[in-house]
Order: C-alpha cells, then sequence, then structure tokens
C-alpha cells in the first residue's frame, strides 16, 4: 500500500488569501454592502469598449502573441513611462494584471531560503508570493506611526546587518492598506540604501493616480530598481487582467530570465485586454484623474463613519484607496469584528491582521459610487457605535 501523495509544504504554509474569505462572507450575508475588496466602480472608458468591441473578430485576438506582450502597446508604455513616471532608461513586459507580475519577479531574483523585505501593514498578496516560492525569511519593517512612511533607518540598518542581505526590498506606493504614500525624498533614500547593499528595491505603482489633496506621486529608476503597473483600478479593468513590470533595460539578461517565468505561466497576457489597455492609454491620464478626483468625497463619509473610533484612530488614505483604521486595545481580534460588523449591520472590510497588523481595519472608498457609499458608511457608523457602547452584542 502506497501513502497518499502530499501537498507542497510551501503552499501548505502560505497563509490563506484573505479576499476568498471575504468572498465567501459577502456570499453568506444577504444584502451585505462591501467596503471591501480593493477596486473602483468605474468601468474601462466607453470609446476603448467600443473599440475593441470591433477587435474580437480579428484571428489574431485568438492566437498566442509575444510572451512580452503586444509591441504596439509596449511601446505606448515605453512613451508613458517616459512622459509621466520619468522613467527613460526601463523596458517593459505587459503580465496578466501586476499580481503576475509580482510573482514574475519573485521568481526571476528570489531563491528559496533568501531574505526579503516589506513594511507594515504590508500588501497581503505578495507575502503570499514570497511563501509560495519558498521566501519564508520576510522581515517586517516598521513604518512611521503617523504617516505610515517606511523608515528609512530601520531598513539601512537591517541591510547592514543582515548576511546576505535581503534580495528584495517591496514598496507599495501609494500603499494597500494604508493608503499612504512614499514621498520622494524617502523613496531616494530607500533606493540608495537598497544599492549600497545589493538588494533589489521593487516598488509597486499600482495607485499611481490615485493621490489626493495636491500630492505628487514620483518613481525612481536604477539598475537595482523594478516598478510594477497595473490597469486594474486606474481604468476599471480588474477583470481584463492587465499590468506591466518596468525592469532596468542596462542589467543584462533581466528580460531573458523574466521571460522564461512568463513562458511558462500565462504564454502571454490576453490578447484582447492588451489592446483594450492601448486604447485606454489612448484616452490620457486625465481620464483616469476624472474618475479619481470624486473619490474624496467617499473619503469623507468613511473618515466621518469611523469617528466613533477616536480622532487618531483613522489614518493614510492620502493614496490610493484605502483608510486603515485602529480598533480599541480589546479588540485584537479585527476577523471577529469584521464577521461581527459584516452579520449585525451588514457592511464588510478587511481585517488588518491579513496585512501583518492585528486590530486593524481597512476599508476601501473605491469600490461604491457615492450614494451607495453613503449608505455603507451609516451601517459602519452604527456598527462602530454600537461596538464602542455595547460590545459585539448578538
Ligand atoms: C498594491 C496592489 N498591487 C497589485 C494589485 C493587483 O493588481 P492587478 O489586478 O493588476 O493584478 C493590487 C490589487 O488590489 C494592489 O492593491
Amino acid at each position: 500500500m502506497g501513502s497518499s501523495p502530499k501537498i507542497a509544504i510551501r503552499t501548505l504554509e502560505t497563509v490563506p488569501p484573505v479576499m476568498v474569505q471575504i468572498q465567501k462572507l459577502l456570499r453568506e450575508v444577504k444584502d451585505a454592502i462591501s467596503l471591501a475588496q480593493g477596486v473602483v466602480y468605474w468601468r474601462p472608458p466607453k470609446q476603448a469598449l467600443d473599440k475593441v468591441k470591433a477587435f474580437v473578430f480579428e484571428p489574431q485576438i485568438s492566437r498566442y502573441g509575444a510572451d512580452e506582450g503586444i509591441v504596439d502597446l509596449r511601446e505606448a508604455l515605453i512613451r508613458k513611462l517616459h512622459k509621466e513616471n520619468k522613467l527613460y532608461k526601463s523596458s517593459v513586459m505587459v503580465t496578466a494584471g501586476a499580481n503576475q507580475g509580482f510573482v514574475n519577479l519573485v521568481l526571476a531574483l528570489c531563491d528559496a531560503g533568501d531574505s526579503v523585505v516589506m513594511f507594515a501593514p504590508y500588501y497581503f498578496s505578495f507575502y503570499m508570493a514570497f511563501q509560495m516560492t519558498g521566501v519564508t525569511k520576510i522581515l517586517v519593517g516598521p513604518g512611521d506611526p503617523m504617516t505610515f512612511y517606511p523608515d528609512a533607518d530601520w531598513l539601512e540598518q537591517t541591510l547592514k546587518e543582515t548576511k546576505p542581505p535581503p534580495k528584495v526590498v517591496t514598496v507599495v506606493n501609494p500603499g494597500n492598506p494604508s493608503g499612504a504614500y512614499v514621498p520622494e525624498p524617502i523613496l531616494k533614500r530607500l533606493s540608495d540604501i537598497c544599492s549600497d547593499y545589493g538588494s533589489w528595491l521593487v516598488v509597486d505603482n499600482t495607485y499611481e493616480y490615485f493621490m489626493y489633496d495636491g500630492l505628487k506621486h514620483s518613481c525612481v529608476e536604477g539598475n537595482h530598481v523594478v516598478n510594477l503597473f497595473s490597469f486594474s483600478k486606474a481604468y476599471g479593468m480588474m477583470g481584463w487582467r492587465v499590468g506591466y513590470i518596468a525592469y532596468p533595460s542596462e542589467v543584462e539578461g533581466f528580460g531573458a530570465q523574466l521571460l522564461k517565468i512568463q513562458d511558462t505561466i500565462p504564454i502571454c497576457p490576453p490578447i484582447i485586454s492588451q489592446h483594450l489597455a492601448l486604447f485606454c492609454l489612448e484616452m490620457g491620464p486625465e481620464w483616469v484623474t476624472d474618475q479619481v478626483k470624486d473619490l474624496v468625497k467617499n473619503r469623507a463619509l468613511l473618515i466621518e463613519a469611523l469617528s466613533p473610533l477616536g480622532k487618531d484612530a483613522v489614518k493614510g488614505g492620502q493614496g490610493a484607496i484605502y483608510l486603515w483604521a485602529k480598533l480599541p486595545n480589546q479588540y485584537q481580534n479585527d476577523f471577529d469584528i469584521v464577521y461581527w460588523l459584516a452579520r449585525r449591520h451588514k457592511v464588510v472590510i478587511v481585517p488588518g491582521s491579513a496585512s501583518g497588523c492585528p486590530g486593524y481595519l481597512r476599508i476601501s472608498f473605491g469600490g461604491l459610487p457615492k450614494a451607495e457609499t453613503a449608505v455603507a458608511a451609516e451601517r459602519l457608523r452604527k456598527g462602530l457605535e454600537e461596538l464602542l457602547a455595547e460590545g459585539m452584542v448578538q
């Protein structure tokens, strides 16, 4: 008798995906409103969707395309990187979303057993990508308690003391789940530290256009820096699955190594989606900023809804689509609070423990138009008032 086959320890020891748990909760609770998933409420520009409709019947749509992405899109992205991000020495690989781009990078840059750095609160999918590829030495650095700026002094000390130095340092700017941004001088300092100690810096710019109150997003470039981007949120293209990696052109063989991974996982990103992305780019960044500008109204509604938690409890939200709220000290089990709020008050949010911070909550202000956000905000406020006055009453 043979023994039964086993599932990989790497995968068994990877934390479960919080959004799958949250989606299950949403299915269970009738009429629940979601402030949980990191999505936007708009769809891609109508002109772009109309154009792509005509393309569906083209034979090349149904074939495999170039692994690294269709030429026209890659050329358009290089122009966009020059013009908008001031990245002049980067090559582009299009991926089936930024998450897949990140997995490509982890597979290309890290060996099992390497150490890496993330900053708390971290983006849960990237944590999982490290774990499931055998990169289990994940050093989690602190952010400033008020601003969540990554602690550059801590990074310098850590890279100095860790032998060999961590392979990859990741930063999400602006951040998921905090909604905090990384000011340019700090980003440059993080980049300099990584360069000094021979670590890669991977910066996720998924929310590059989601900046408020006059703040500006910026990128850094260097032969040790890789930038990640996504069409998902900016152009409402979540389900079309398009993102891209901007990697240093001068690093010999980088593209060739990435191609090994790309050819093994998606082969190529979906061709129809790449055409839609190209048509979206033709609309220009103004189309995106026009959608994004009204999100401050949603943010204001939710800041007000979170006010029962106290003045200093709610942070972040300078960028991206998230607020980050601290629960009162007696409520460290944020999962319980999330389930209670969903079942009793029919509003769903994300527990902070998924990002390494028990006792916190992530609230998304991007997924619903203003009127629905107002309904969700009202439920959230009532729920928090009840929690603070009477606890988790059933
Ligand atoms: C910081 C960050 N990176 C990447 C992603 C995933 O983007 P994509 O849909 O392009 O895979 C998300 C989605 O929530 C995100 O918040």
